[in-house]
């Protein structure tokens, strides 16, 4: 993509005029998915928002500038504002989490997501989701509507909780799945708040998020407790945490232990619900695919339940799911900050600035993906993939901060859309587009209602 600006002096980061103080970041609010798009077209590569002082917003979207704060200069850079708000659920876990102490824990985390640990999760994984087809069975009509994506989001959870505690918490799972619910579905107006108040002050949406945290706190404490108590071994997250010992020999101290867990059910379930509603969606919109898909799983499963060494067997539902993660990334804004001024593009970024990046943005680029909103699984054949740059796709992040969890996610989702599109098709409402309503991630707008029929 050329920008406009090219041959003007490098140092001037185009961008559109705006309010001097908030830049363009009121527009950016009232729609901030074709904003920021049409940002990329009119300005270019690194797009300045405005702001004060050194304390600017620039959107970046090209791969290799990508490319450059994620991974080759990464240790300039701090995560910045954006998941600030998450800091009273999820503490100073991994996903907060900066510096040394950041990269000591994910030495310590990593064995949790090896893949013998994998593994033991697949079964539990299978079995939620054939407990939930059980549940539609009494529930839910053929031809009747109803909001797939509440289903996928409670799904998500129950997965969360089983991988990371195991299934001895069986009676808390409810606790859990309330908190989390009615803390997330807070989080989301405050991130579309005009005047996000500190958490601290007295209003009914902070008080109820805070309750929401105590509870879900309580809960996860008590497990802790009673898995200490127990000396308990499973393959759960928990029991990773619990069983590792930093350089000096000593075990993780509870209130980390908390942090992490909460951290993932986080980071986890959210990302993972919204993944498989996108991509149940894209596949009632394209019958073709679908059909594919269909194929796939009856040459390989023949209507058994999927499991852990089902995954390589089946790469076209894997290209499926890459592909509605370009088109529909849940975590469609990131920020990092640098720490010292640093040039992009020919460009020079302050220290303190404020850097966004839109994998949603990037994955629609032209440049880098032909005729951009189409869903095509094909993009994602082995020798496609290999004619792009690395970080013209990165739903999971890149770098040494990627994902941890992006190996668990990928399964999760591929083991429940096996068991699902096994037994059933799934159809939009005739007439009806969905729309992403971009907020702390990217949800349908006003959820996804949906019809099923199950397979003869
Ligand atoms: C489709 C599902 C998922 C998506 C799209 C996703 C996306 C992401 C992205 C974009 C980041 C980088 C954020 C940043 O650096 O600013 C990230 C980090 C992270 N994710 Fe995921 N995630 C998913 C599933 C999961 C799951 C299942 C878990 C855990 C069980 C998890 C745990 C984490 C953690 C702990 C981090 C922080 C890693 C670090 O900074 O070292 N995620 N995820």
């Amino acid at each position: 993509m050329i920008s406009p600006q090219a041959g003007a002096s490098r140092s001037v980061v185009p961008g559109p005029p705006g309010l001097p103080v908030l830049g363009a970041l009121p527009q950016v609010r009232k729609d901030p998915l074709q904003f920021l798009s049409r940002m990329v077209r009119e300005y270019g590569d690194v797009v300045c928002l405005g702001g004060v002082g050194d304390k600017k917003f620039f959107l970046v979207t090209h791969p290799r500038d990508i490319e450059h704060v994620w991974k080759t200069n990464h240790r300039n850079y701090v995560k910045g504002a954006n998941f600030q708000l998450l800091r009273p659920l999820a503490g100073n876990g991994l996903f907060l989490n900066e510096g040394e102490s950041w990269r000591s824990q994910r030495r310590l985390l990593q064995p949790a997501f090896h893949v013998p640990r994998l593994m033991a999760m697949a079964q539990s994984i299978t079995a939620a989701a054939e407990e939930m087809l059980a549940d539609w069975q009494q529930r839910i009509q053929p031809g009747v509507p109803f909001d797939l994506e509440a289903e996928m989001m409670d799904l998500a959870i129950r997965i969360s909780v089983e991988t990371l505690f195991g299934s001895a918490v069986a009676d808390d799972a409810e606790t859990v799945n309330r908190s989390v619910s009615t803390a997330f579905s807070i989080l989301h107006q405050r991130v579309l708040s005009a005047l996000p108040f500190p958490w601290w002050v007295p209003l009914p949406g902070n008080i109820r998020f805070l309750r929401a945290v105590a509870n879900l706190e309580e809960v996860v404490y008590d497990i802790i407790e009673e898995r200490r108590q127990t000396g308990a071994e499973g393959h759960d997250v928990l029991s990773t945490l619990l069983s590792v010992r930093d350089e000096a020999g000593e075990a993780m101290p509870v209130r980390m232990v908390r942090d992490e867990v909460v951290t993932m059910l986080v980071a986890g379930h959210e990302s993972t619900g919204i993944t498989l509603s996108w991509t149940l969606y894209l596949l009632s919109r394209y019958p073709q695919i679908a059909h594919a898909v269909e194929e796939e799983l009856a040459a390989v499963l023949g209507g058994r339940a999927p499991g852990f060494e089902d995954l390589p067997k089946l790469p076209y539902l894997g290209m499926v799911l890459k592909e509605s993660l370009r088109l529909y990334p849940p975590f469609w804004l990131l920020t990092r900050t640098p720490l010292a001024d640093d040039e992009l593009d020919g460009h020079r970024i302050p220290a303190g600035a404020i850097l966004l990046f839109s994998p949603y943005v990037t994955h629609r680029r032209p440049d880098f993906w032909p005729n951009p909103e189409a869903f095509d699984p094909e993009r994602f054949r082995p020798e496609v993939v290999a004619t792009r740059p690395p970080f013209a796709y990165y739903p999971l992040g890149g770098g040494p901060r990627v994902c941890i969890g992006g190996r668990l996610a990928e399964m999760q989702a591929t083991l429940v859309l096996a068991a699902l599109l096994q037994r059933y098709s799934f159809h939009a409402l005739p007439g009806k587009r969905v729309e992403p309503a971009a907020s702390l991630s990217l949800r349908p707008a006003g959820g996804l209602w949906m019809t099923l029929h199950e397979r003869a």
